[in-house]
């Protein structure tokens, strides 16, 4: 082969080579580069061809041609390398700007629940009694006649259990008509020094703007050596100051109660009226808030406990009525009307 076919080889062999670094250098899709690839380097390739050409060179001539035309291809084949990294990184950087999310646009608001005000008013007393070195006890909701009304002093037939309008399951169960019963249960359990509060719902056939049929209670019950009335009222006292404040003005009440003995009620001023009178004070300007008294000692024959040695105080609280004079509520059934307007105003 003569001299000019030999330059004219190599020209052809750097032509091809600096068009296709140059066609690399402009592709801008990953797909292209690979069809740049297969035109210059595959079977059928423009580089391809002249390399299968070069067994027919002269031997002279065949190692540096071949040197060349190899130095080609690897240049080309590390750019093809170096590009394909850059157009990966291009392409991902696409992907992440489509999927990229605007933290400047308004959100959709999520609606968020309230606590129920009972559940605050319960937690809040509970809390005051826990500070007071008291526990916490539970009773079941559906509870027996004898833990309702017997074990608590009213035998079958007593006149007093109709100071209670009772829902009754069957003869014997009951919705437990105030939290009294877990007195009895506790105390079947526990020896004395007994100091404890059991929140929960009672249930009751009643229905009016202070008298919800389903509404909360928390019973107390103290019971050690040496408890006195003025055990019971300096208790209840520091409990209407933490829960009224200082200001508002309490009256303890003579009453009656068959598990008591004395027994005591006691009202707060109506903050509805001001004292001057209402529909939900009844025109008394009072509500009344608990019952209480020394546990009379008959019940400690049901439980086993001597009642030379021990006495106690119990008390009963209305939780519902202690919230809405709290919040200055006038009815006690919003509580439980589930108008989401009444309920999110107590956050
Ligand atoms: C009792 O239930 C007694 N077990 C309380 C007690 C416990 C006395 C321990 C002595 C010793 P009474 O029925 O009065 O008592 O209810 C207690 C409180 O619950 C009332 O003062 C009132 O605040 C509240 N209450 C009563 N009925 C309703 C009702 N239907 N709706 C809302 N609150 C009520
Ligand atoms: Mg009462």
């Amino acid at each position: 082969m003569s001299n000019g076919n030999r330059g004219s080889l190599a020209d052809k062999i750097e032509e091809i080579v600096s068009q296709t670094l140059k066609e690399i250098d402009r592709a801008s899709a990953l797909a292209e580069l690979q069809s740049i690839e297969i035109s210059c380097l595959g079977r059928k390739g423009h580089l391809t061809g002249i390399l299968r050409t070069l067994g027919s060179l002269d031997p002279q001539e065949r190692p540096w041609i071949g040197k060349l035309a190899n130095q080609g291809k690897e240049r080309i084949k590390e750019r093809l390398r170096l590009r394909q990294v850059e157009l990966e990184h291009k392409e991902l950087r696409k992907e992440l700007a489509k999927e990229t999310i605007d933290i400047t646009l308004p959100g959709r608001p999520v609606r968020r629940g309230v606590k129920n005000i009972i559940t605050s008013v319960v937690e809040e007393i509970t809390e005051i009694f826990v500070g007071l070195g008291y526990r916490v006890a539970e009773g079941p909701d559906v509870e027996l006649d004898y833990y309702n009304f017997e074990a608590l002093n009213m035998p079958p037939d007593h006149p007093a259990r109709s100071l209670w309008d009772t829902l009754y399951v069957t003869d014997k169960v009951l919705l437990r008509t105030h939290t009294s019963p877990v007195q009895i249960r506790y105390m079947e359990e526990h020896e004395p020094p007994i100091y404890i509060i059991a929140p929960g719902k009672v249930y009751r056939r009643d229905y009016d703007i202070s008298h919800a049929p389903m509404f909360h209670q928390i019973e107390g019950l103290a019971v050690d050596k040496n408890i006195s009335m003025a055990d019971l009222k300096g208790t209840l006292e520091a409990f209407t100051r933490a829960v009224f404040g200082p200001e508002a003005r309490i009256r303890f009440r003579p009453s009656y109660f068959p598990f008591t003995e004395p027994s005591a009620e006691v009202d707060v001023s109506c903050v509805i009226c001001g004292g001057k009178g209402c529909r939900v004070c009844s025109d008394s300007g009072w509500l009344e808030i608990l019952g209480a008294g020394m546990v009379d000692s008959n019940l400690y024959k049901y439980v086993g406990y001597d009642p030379e040695e021990v006495s106690g105080f119990a008390f009963g609280m209305g939780v519902d009525r202690i919230a809405m004079l709290k919040y200055g509520i006038s009815d006690i059934r919003l509580f439980f009307e589930n108008d989401l307007r009444f309920l999110e105003q107590f956050r």
